[in-house]
């Protein structure tokens, strides 16, 4: 077999910036072998991130597919086109993400800093973010769309393409450790009611991938989650200004020694998909979520932690999903 044909495809979402990009540039350094795809909505904006790739990996087979997650005929159409270009595809990373308008209470911040609940506070944002959410022109809470419901139907729009049972393909989704069960509910599961849509959405993530697993390990789909730690991006700027972030570095780095979870650079952020990315899947576990941690000393490593999340609520979800992607596609198409 050639070279080419054994070359490796890897699709990720929101490849042109913060965790996405550091976890493609870490990628070519491992395989300078592979196929990637930057999957993005702004074609300037990945066309900036190809270019920046290939001044590190001049030989590097990077392409370009213009998909936002956040609408459902954008996805379909990706996908038709991803399957023009691929016979299949071995690593679907979806890490395209949003937290629209957060919130911070500054009370509740600086309150929980003094308390013996600041290291678990900073671990998961538990009651310090709050998002507003909007409905997006396909119907849906554009966080739940953007987060998890494009993803799912880019998933099931490229079932043939993941599912080989002779060479398994992973799904790896970039959650978060802010997914809380709490925030979470079946009978709102696009979390239009409440101020925790991101939360939500994440916890909805990691019932997705467990239900997912049960439904296509045996067709050679693996999926699992990673929470990349607290990381400097685009996202974080919109919780605060950069200028603040900095200014609370010093405490920042002194918080890492007892919790490890602020990995703080988006390339320390993308150590558990780079490490998923040499994993054979067979051997993950489906229910742990795989934690890149970042020492005191700035060594980066991966830790699985087990998720609080069971079969039946996810099963539920999934059927729910089902439905929801029958009603949408009816509209839609
Ligand atoms: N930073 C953290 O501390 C942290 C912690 C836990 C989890 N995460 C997760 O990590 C992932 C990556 O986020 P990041 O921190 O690296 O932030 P980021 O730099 O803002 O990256 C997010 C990426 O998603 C893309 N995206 C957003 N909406 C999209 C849409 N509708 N269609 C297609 N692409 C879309 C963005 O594209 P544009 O450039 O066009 O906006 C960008 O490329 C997210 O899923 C986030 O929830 C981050």
């Amino acid at each position: 077999m050639s070279n080419f044909s054994m070359a490796k495809v890897v699709v990720v979402t929101g490849a042109n910036s913060g965790i996405g990009l550091a976890l493609c540039e870490r990628l070519l350094s491992d395989d300078a072998q592979i196929r990637l795809c930057l999957a993005c909505r702004n074609p300037k904006r990945a066309e900036a991130a190809r270019a920046a790739l290939l001044d590190s990996h001049p030989t590097a087979d990077v392409t370009l597919l213009k998909v936002d997650v956040g609408c459902v005929a954008s996805v379909l159409q990706a996908a038709e086109e991803l399957k023009r270009r691929y016979q299949r595809v071995d690593y679907l990373y979806l890490n395209a993400g949003i937290m629209p308008n957060p919130r911070v209470s500054i009370k509740a911040f600086f309150t929980g800093l003094f308390s013996s609940k600041a290291i678990s506070m900073f671990a998961t944002g538990e009651g310090l973010l709050t998002q507003e959410d909007r409905v997006t022109e396909d119907g849906l809470q554009e966080v739940f769309e953007t987060n998890v419901f494009g993803h799912f139907i880019l998933i099931r729009e490229l079932g043939p393409l993941l599912c080989n049972a002779g060479s398994p393909s992973q799904v790896i989704w970039t959650s978060s450790s802010n997914a809380r069960r709490s925030a979470f509910s079946l009978t709102d599961y696009q979390h239009s009611q409440g101020t925790e849509p991101y939360s939500s959405s994440k916890y909805a993530t990691d019932l997705l991938s467990l239900a997912l697993n049960e439904h296509f390990n045996q067709q050679g789909l693996y999926s699992s989650v990673i929470c990349p730690g607290l990381v400097m991006t685009n996202l974080t700027y919109g919780i605060f200004p950069s200028f603040f972030w900095t200014l609370i570095m010093p405490i920042m780095l002194l918080i890492r020694i007892f919790t490890n979870t602020f990995t703080l650079t988006p390339y320390n952020g993308a150590e558990a998909l780079v490490w998923l990315f040499r994993q054979k899947p067979e051997s993950l576990n489906p229910l742990a979520k795989y934690h890149s941690l970042t020492s005191g000393l700035g060594n980066s490593y991966v830790k699985p932690v087990k998720m609080d999340l069971d079969y039946d609520t996810s099963k539920r979800f999934y059927e729910k999903l089902l439905a929801l992607e029958k009603q949408v596609r009816e509209r839609v198409l």
